[in-house]
């Protein structure tokens, strides 16, 4: 059962440490979080869990890297500087400013009811950030990370010698001026983005764009989002961005309804094509910066024919990706004493705290040093973190564990100490059954576990 109201989700996000406003002490930051000691883990988790399926689990894509901040001629090639806008429209009685294609009802002002609105003009979206020692000069924190993958687009060709169809990943964070950041972190100014671009073949595209939208949708379900909530949209040809000749956005019903968590666009030859653009225009001297020139042009090696390949880009939103998982896995359950028990039913390979080993008596040295000896050792198994629970008692213990989404929690008793062979109790989530297992077989069982999720 997810999250019925956003509300209740930030106030988990607070108290157990996932996500915090951004600049808190000083009034915040609109459209900026922080994420806190579990959440970091959590953002991890997903973004490990992409890079694995794009990456590792196909042998056709590579990584990089690429900087953040961008020379002003990418976004000039790129279209960005003069298209990647919103309409601003203003209220001139309140003064709230708003985004005219997400208002409830373009006529009046979403805050105060009043019609008295200016008319709608562009507001870029595009973050300028000064850089060098000359005044007014300046670079562009990226909108996108799509764009340092276009630019090394040769150097990675170069360098690996790859065959079309391949594809470049980058995890990374993004910038824009947003009018109306919302939704806690749906809408943010500062976010991060997985994004794959998978270059192909002319005429090859509509098959990979079909492949991508299917691949991602099976990808989602598998980090534990329910496929009744998750819906397509095509992009209707009005809507689509400058680059794009075909999208399709996978909607997630997040708690203030259905929006988009990833989008997987059918970009053509566009960026590449406008990247290579340039040399021309250095040729033509238009462009003074000779550094830039590069056509970013493959040749197929058995064909011997040289051409802009297409590209197929599925992106999405790290903070969004977080988002939805939380709202999914959050549950309220009635237990049979009439209490209610919040749980986060996260996917195991997500959860901030793999394992909380929870000695019972934290006055009592044996089991103390009995259970820290079993948190070393699954620290070893390398399966990510291991928290020695020794806040509150055991009840406690469970139910902080079961809100921050613990898979198991191991228990640490009289019994683990005094009777031979040495065991534990392992105490399941979802279930809350628990099983005594011998000590020795612990990390055999916890191995199992991750591995067979
Ligand atoms: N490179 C293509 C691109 O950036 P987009 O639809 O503008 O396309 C892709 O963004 C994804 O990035 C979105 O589906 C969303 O998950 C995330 N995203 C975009 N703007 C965002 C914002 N202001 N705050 C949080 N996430 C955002």
């Amino acid at each position: 059962m997810p999250a019925k109201s956003m509300d209740e989700l930030i106030s988990l996000c607070k108290r157990r440490g996932f996500i915090f406003n951004g600049s808190d002490i000083y009034g915040g930051l609109r459209g900026t979080y922080d994420y806190g000691p579990l959440g970091v883990e959590l953002k991890l988790a997903l973004k490990r869990a992409w890079w694995r399926s794009i990456v590792y689990d196909r042998d056709d894509v590579e990584g990089v890297d690429a900087s953040i901040l961008g020379n002003r001629l990418i976004y000039k090639h790129s279209g960005h500087e003069d298209t990647f806008h919103d309409p601003l429209v203003d209220c001139k009685d309140c003064k709230q400013r708003m985004r005219q294609d997400k208002m409830e009802d373009e006529k009046k002002c979403d805050f105060c009811g009043s019609k008295n609105l200016t008319d709608p003009r562009p507001f870029s979206q595009m973050m300028k950030a000064g850089v060098g020692v000359i005044e007014g000069e300046y670079a562009y924190l990226r909108p996108e990370t799509a764009q340092g993958i276009f630019i090394n687009f040769k150097n990675v060709l170069d360098s690996t010698g790859r065959k079309l169809p391949f594809g470049i990943a980058q995890v990374g964070k993004a910038f824009r001026n947003e009018i109306a950041p919302r939704s806690f972190t749906f809408r943010l100014v500062e976010f991060e983005q997985m994004e794959l671009e998978f270059f192909v073949e002319p005429g090859e595209d509509d098959k990979w764009h079909e492949y991508w939208v299917a691949a991602r949708r099976d990808w989602w379900i598998a980090q534990g989002l329910s496929a009744d909530n998750l819906k397509y949209e095509k992009h209707k040809k009005e809507s689509l961005s400058h680059y794009s000749k075909a999208t399709t956005d996978i909607l997630y019903r997040f708690p203030h309804g259905f929006d988009e968590l990833e989008g997987i666009a059918n970009r053509t030859d566009f960026d590449l094509g406008s990247h290579s653009k340039e040399q021309d225009l250095v040729k033509a001297k238009v462009m003074p910066n000779k550094d830039s020139t590069e056509k970013l042009l493959y040749t197929d090696p058995f064909e011997n024919k040289t051409f802009v390949p297409f590209v197929i880009e599925p992106s999405c939103g790290v903070d969004r990706g977080v988002l939805a998982v939380l709202s999914e896995a959050y549950t309220e359950e009635q237990l049979a004493n009439g209490e209610k028990r919040l749980l986060l039913k996260l996917k195991p390979h997500l959860a901030p705290v793999k394992v909380a080993v929870v000695p019972l008596a934290r006055n009592n040295e044996k089991i103390m040093e009995f259970s820290e000896r079993i948190r070393a050792g699954l620290h070893e198994l390398g399966i990510g973190r291991i928290l020695m629970e020794t806040s509150g008692n055991v009840g406690k213990a469970y139910r902080k564990n079961d809100e921050i989404g613990t898979p198991l929690c191991v228990t640490v008793d009289f019994e683990s100490i005094e009777k031979e062979p040495a065991s534990v109790t392992i105490r399941d989530r979802d279930t809350m059954d628990q099983i005594r297992i011998p000590a020795s077989e612990l990390s055999f069982y916890i191995t199992n576990f991750f591995k067979n999720e």
